[in-house]
């Protein structure tokens, strides 16, 4: 059932969950203008309950992009992928038609390997092919509400270690099957950082978990060997269907996900057909 968010001085906002935990369409927003507080309070709170919020219909100049990006934090230059020419704040996610790969066919939370991690990103579909390329999250609230208090409990008192090795080692294997570039410099270093396993939301107080296919290596103290089982059992757990939105792309959608709470997995399966997307990730605050 949708919800109706009024204020005198503009149209309504109408939210339409898709799940009941992840997941909202908002419309009666038109993003290329500038938002009062109010309407970014709505879009916020609706961010920290539903943890992507949709939009559609949304014909964006990169400014206008950018302009909406920052009534909710820094913008963060991306240090691993290229960008829109002459935007460096705007990462440019392309998979041409003779690609085999694209960036994202793995569940992840963004950038989850630097000391803090992004808050959020905001994608804008410029071209999508005809069916496929969808981009799926999962509820990462859920995942930690739904395990027994034993497994909760253990999982309070661990950190992971979290890296882009594989990420780093994916990119150079798939240097001729991709067109989305990485910057060279990104191969320089693994870039590496530690993190709480349940992580408390900044904006929500709600418990989180806070792992992801890509980048968690390890637990603290634990072997890759001796990890490996229960990370695979929490990311067997945080991607069942119930956990899990799924998003069909146009032209002029756009995606704001909160990467606290989430992990996504950009489908690759549009062999034969373009897909440009462009990326604006806001930055996180550091842990309180
Ligand atoms: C990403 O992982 O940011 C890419 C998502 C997508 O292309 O759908």
């Amino acid at each position: 059932m949708s919800a109706m968010i009024s204020s005198p001085h503009r149209q309504p906002i109408e939210v339409r969950p898709l799940n009941p935990t992840i997941g909202a369409e908002l419309h009666g927003l038109d993003l290329s203008q500038p938002l009062d507080g109010e309407a970014v309070e709505a879009v916020r709170d609706a961010l920290h309950r539903y943890k992507v919020v949709f939009f559609r219909d949304q014909r964006l100049t990169p400014e206008q992009h950018l302009d909406f990006a920052r009534r909710f934090g820094s913008i963060e230059v991306n240090p691993i992928f290229g960008h829109v020419p002459g935007q460096p704040e705007i990462m440019l996610l392309v998979k041409e038609k003779e690609d085999r790969h694209n960036i994202g066919e793995i569940w992840h939370s963004d950038m989850s390997f630097a000391p803090v991690p992004p808050m959020g990103s905001i994608l804008l579909a410029r071209q999508v092919p005809p069916a496929g390329g969808d981009t799926l999250w999962c509820d990462m609230h859920r995942a930690y509400e739904t395990l027994s208090d034993g497994l909760k409990a253990v999982l309070r008192g661990l950190r992971a270690v979290h890296n882009n090795r594989g990420q780093l080692e994916r990119a150079a294997a798939r240097a001729n099957e991709t067109s989305t570039e990485v910057r060279p410099t990104a191969f320089a270093k693994v870039r590496e950082a530690i993190h709480p396993v349940v992580r408390v939301h900044e904006g929500s107080g709600l418990p989180c978990l806070f792992v992801s296919d890509a980048f968690t290596w390890c637990f603290e103290g634990w072997t890759r060997e001796e990890s490996l089982p229960l990370l695979r059992m929490l990311l067997d757990h945080a991607t069942r269907p119930e956990n899990v939105v799924r998003f069909r792309w146009a032209e002029g959608s756009i995606a704001f996900w909160d990467n606290r709470s989430t992990m996504h997995y950009a489908a690759n399966d549009y062999h034969g057909h373009r897909r440009e997307m462009h990326r604006i990730t806001v930055n996180g605050t550091p842990a309180a």
